[in-house]
C-alpha cells in the first residue's frame, strides 16, 4: 500500500532479492513503491508482485551502450518519483547519468567491509587475504564503484573452516538487518553527509 507523504523507495535487484525482502518485512518510514530489475529471471520480482508491488524489467542487453541503459533506468524510475532508489544486489556498474541523477538519494549494499574488498566476488577474496573480520556496508552511491559516504557497515568473524559460501550466508544476515535501518534513517530525513562521513542524527522531539 502506497500511503500519502510517505517517502517513495523505488529498488533495484538482480537476483534472489532477499534483501528486498528485508525491507519489505521492516517499517522504513516509507513505502516501496516500484522493484525493477535488468533480469527477467530474478527471483526477487515474484517477491515483489506477491507483496502487491508494482514490479519492471529493463534489459541491459536491449541498449547499445552502459549510459543509453543508464538514460533509460533514469526515465523508468522517473516515472515513479521516487525520493530514495536502492540498489539491492542490483550487479551493474552504473554510469554517471545514473548516479548523478540520483545523487544524495541513492544507497547500496555491498558484501564486504568497505573500503576493502570493492567489486566481486568479496567473500572468497576475504578468505584469501586471511581477514579475521568481514562484513558488509551501506553506503550512498557516488559515480566511483562501491565508494561514497558510509551509512553502516556490520562485521562477522571470519573462521578458519569458513568457505566463501558460509561467510556469504553470515554477512547476508548482517545485510538484512543494516540495509532497513539506513533506509529507515534516510526517510526520516536522519542522515547528515559531510564529505565521506555520515552522521546520524536524534530523532526530532
Ligand atoms: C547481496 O550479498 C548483496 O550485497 C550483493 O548481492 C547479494 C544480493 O542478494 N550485492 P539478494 O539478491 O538481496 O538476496
Amino acid at each position: 500500500m502506497i500511503r500519502p507523504g510517505r517517502k517513495r523507495i523505488a529498488v533495484l535487484i538482480s537476483g534472489r532479492g532477499s534483501n528486498l525482502g528485508a525491507l519489505l518485512a521492516h517499517e522504513l518510514a516509507g513505502d516501496v513503491v516500484v522493484v525493477g530489475s535488468n533480469r527477467a529471471d530474478a527471483g526477487g520480482l515474484e517477491r515483489a508482485r506477491s507483496a502487491g508491488i508494482p514490479t519492471f524489467v529493463l534489459s541491459h542487453r536491449d541498449h547499445p551502450t552502459r549510459e543509453a541503459f543508464d538514460y533509460a533506468l533514469v526515465d523508468r524510475l522517473n516515472a515513479c518519483a521516487p525520493d530514495l532508489v536502492v540498489l539491492a544486489g542490483f550487479m551493474r556498474i552504473l554510469t554517471p547519468v545514473f548516479t548523478d541523477a540520483f545523487a544524495g538519494r541513492l544507497i547500496n549494499v555491498h558484501p564486504s567491509l568497505l573500503p576493502a574488498f570493492p567489486g566481486l566476488d568479496t567473500h572468497a577474496r576475504a578468505i584469501a587475504e586471511g581477514v579475521k573480520l568481514h562484513g558488509c556496508t551501506v553506503h550512498y552511491v557516488t559515480s566511483e564503484l562501491d565508494r561514497g559516504p558510509i551509512i553502516a557497515q556490520a562485521a562477522v568473524q571470519v573462521e578458519d573452516d569458513d568457505t566463501a559460501e558460509t561467510l556469504a550466508a553470515r554477512v547476508l544476515v548482517q545485510e538484512h538487518s543494516v540495509l532497513p535501518w539506513a533506509v529507515r534513517l534516510h526517510c526520516e530525513g536522519r542522515l547528515a553527509v559531510e564529505g565521506l562521513r555520515v552522521r546520524v542524527l536524534p530523532p526530532p522531539t
